[in-house]
């Protein structure tokens, strides 16, 4: 072992490590720490030629020594407790030098300094080195803007290559300013108030969302702030670290936007595809009920052929019958036995008439003598005799709507409907209830007109007859308007009341409908298309002292039994009659050049029908009148409206006083248009 002081000062001049003692004079007084001794390496690295300062003050020795430090090294002395490594900077005369620095308690409270350089570590490439070097240059290639302020007043310290690039300035112009030179100041308050916070707290605090003002516009950055401490736990450094994420957030709104663009579309089509659903299912519906509503109208068109062809025939021998009858009642004497019998006779076939009557209107095949008219008018002209119909038990109530549309139609045959729903009304109400006759006007729309077969849209007047009796099922409902459908028991009902009200709605150009439950009463809803034309008013009964003349009848009829039969009715009446089987007969009579005042012709003849063969013989005789008569026509026949220009007609089969009336009133020029 040498013992020798030069010895150890050899080795210690060996040392790549520099060593620095000061000792505490003063327990005091910081300042009083006093060099004691340097090593040839402790001068080398400092660039200070520290053995010439040996017994001058730590101030005197290191002019650029901070207090702090200072405070640290006496502390060392004084407790005897080493200051761990740190990193300390020099700043020597022409570069900044770096060292790892610890301080360690030496003999007789003095504190011992070990200074390695950072640029030659005295064991090579350091690992602190290395994880150094590597921190750098992460922090300086961060794809994310980092900074660091001091813990004091808030001021950049260090700043990286992307917060450069982010805040649009160069860190030598950032490093020693604050938020506030940057930054509007409303922002750069809320910038330190947070930091603030944070150094206060000392925890890490994730900011997800801010947004910043930057010379490329406003950015969106996700931030964590981070307090540094000390040894001692105090916050000495703010670390922030900021992503830019306006391109995720711009990303993600226009994700967003399209999403909620997808989900309206969904929506939007989910509901057009519920519309056409239920308007697809709607469609079916409709078209299985109009279906339905066609095989019904079917049935009722061949059931009306049928009754229609049968009451044809069976009205012209009932023609005959009634007639005869009433020419032998008018020479058979009032006492006569024979005379009763040709009552019965004549009541019989009365009762055949109506019933083919009915069926004639059932099938449409009945001539109508339609007139303008107002609905309201007609139920009122029947209310008091609905009101004996219905008796005490039956409430009636009328429902008039003022201002009622007019329309076109028989008025008889009007009155008919309405009495064949109220006695059905009253019938299904046996002990007593409430019966409601209402008028109304209202607007069939396409849809209506596309639910319900027939009905072509417009104006309509409806006519509404409901009452509150037993009602119908389905099945009852479904045949209601068949001729001879009656749930009557025998003798009761016939079955034709409403095929004939069918009958005669249907031929006026309106429809019947008819809704109702069982034990819920029923109501039959009319309706009727508005007419525009003006009303006319009734012509005034012809007088019988005018039923009689003398001058020519021109009698056209293809049925000898009808023609003979009228022919020996006006002879009676005093006129003179000349008889033709067919149009060309009648043409040829009357181009015989005798007089000729009324042509009285049948409608449907074959070879020529009577309105043409009318306007012919007009055509040669402007002043003659003519008389149609006809017990059936043809549906086209009616239809082109024999009626329409207002010629006087006369429905088959008729009684002679009626022939005789309506002779007289055609040729005296009277209104023809009269129901008989
Ligand atoms: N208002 C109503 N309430 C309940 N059922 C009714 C009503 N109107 C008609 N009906 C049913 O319709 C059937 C046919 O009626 P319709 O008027 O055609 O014949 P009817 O009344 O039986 O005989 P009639 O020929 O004497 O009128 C009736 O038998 C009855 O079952
Ligand atoms: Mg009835």
């Amino acid at each position: 072992m040498v013992d020798d002081h030069g010895f150890y000062q050899a080795v210690l001049d060996s040392s790549p490590l520099g060593f620095v003692a000061f000792r505490l004079e003063q327990d005091d007084d910081d300042s009083s720490l006093r060099l004691v001794y340097a090593n040839l390496a402790a001068s080398s690295l400092t660039g200070i030629d520290l053995r010439r300062s040996v017994g001058k003050k730590i101030g005197e020795t290191l002019p650029w020594i901070s207090p702090r430090r200072v405070r640290a090294y006496a502390r060392v002395c004084r407790t005897g407790q080493p200051l761990s490594a740190g990193a300390l900077t020099l700043l020597g005369e022409h570069a900044e030098r770096s060292f790892n620095a610890g301080a360690f308690p030496g003999p007789a409270r003095s504190v011992v300094i070990v200074l390695e350089s950072v640029q030659h570590p005295f064991c090579g490439d350091s690992a602190a080195l290395n994880l150094s070097r590597f921190l750098e240059s992460v922090l300086e290639n961060l794809p994310a803007m980092m900074f660091i302020k001091d813990a004091r007043d808030l001021r950049f310290e260090r700043f990286n290559r992307e917060g450069e690039a982010l805040i649009g300035v160069h860190r030598t112009e950032l490093i020693g300013k604050s938020d506030h030179d940057f930054f509007p100041k409303e922002q750069a308050d809320s910038f330190v108030a947070k930091d603030r916070e944070v150094l206060r707290r000392g925890t890490v605090e994730d900011i997800p969302e801010e947004q910043i003002q930057t010379p490329s516009g406003m950015r969106w950055l996700h931030t964590r702030k981070i307090p540094l401490l000390d040894e001692h736990g105090e916050p000495r450094h703010l670390l922030g670290i900021s992503v830019d994420i306006t391109e995720k957030k711009r990303a993600q709104e226009m994700l967003r936007a399209s999403h909620e663009e997808l989900e309206r579309r969904i929506l939007q089509r989910t509901d057009e595809l519920q519309l056409e659903i239920a308007e697809r299912f709607r469609a079916e519906e409709t078209l299985q009920r109009t279906e339905e509503q066609l095989r019904q109208a079917q049935k009722m068109e061949a059931i009306g052929r049928l009754a229609g062809g049968i009451a044809h025939d069976f009205n012209n021998v009932l023609s005959v019958v009634l007639s005869y009858c009433d020419l032998m009642l008018d020479d058979v004497p009032e006492d006569s036995s024979l005379r009763r019998d040709l009552e019965e006779v004549r009541r019989a076939g009365e009762r055949a008439a109506t019933l083919t009557r009915q069926l004639l209107a059932f099938s449409r095949q009945q001539v109508l003598q339609p007139r303008v008219l107002d609905l309201n008018e007609v139920v009122a002209g029947m209310s008091r005799m609905l009101e004996r119909l219905l008796g005490e038990d039956v409430e009636l109530e009328l429902r008039c709507a003022p201002g009622l549309g007019k329309v076109r139609v028989d008025a008889a045959q009007i009155e008919q409907v309405v009495m064949n729903l109220v006695v059905n009304a009253r019938d299904a109400m046996p002990t007593g209830g409430k019966l409601t006759i209402e008028t109304a006007n209202v607007e069939l729309d396409a849809e209506f007109a596309a639910t319900h077969l027939g009905v072509l849209p417009g104006p309509h007047v409806m006519l509404a007859v409901s009452d509150t009796g037993t009602g119908m099922d389905k099945e009852t409902l479904g045949r209601v308007f068949e001729p001879f459908f009656t749930t009557k028991e025998k003798g009761k009902g016939t079955g034709l009341g409403l095929s004939t009200a069918f009958g005669i709605v249907k031929q006026s150009a309106g429809s019947i409908w008819v809704y109702s439950e069982p034990a819920n009463g029923a109501t039959f809803k009319v309706y009727l298309p508005v007419t525009l034309e003006a009303s006319a008013s009734l012509p005034a009964p012809a007088r019988a002292s005018e039923m009689r003349g003398s001058e020519t009848v021109l009698l056209v009829e293809d049925e000898d039994q009808v023609r003979s039969l009228a022919a020996g009715i006006l002879r009676k009446y005093g006129y003179r009659v000349l008889e033709a089987r067919m149009a060309r007969e009648a043409l040829a009579l009357a181009a015989g050049g005798g007089p000729v005042d009324l042509l009285l012709t049948d409608v449907v003849m074959p070879e020529m029908a009577g309105p043409l063969l009318a306007e012919k013989l007009m055509s040669l005789r402007p002043s003659m009148r003519v008389l149609f008569m006809s017990g059936y026509t043809d549906d086209a026949v009616v239809r082109h409206g024999i009626l329409e220009a207002g010629a006087a007609f006369l429905q088959k089969p008729f009684v002679p006083e009626v022939l005789a009336r309506r002779v007289r009133a055609a040729l005296d020029g009277a209104a023809p248009a009269t129901a008989d």
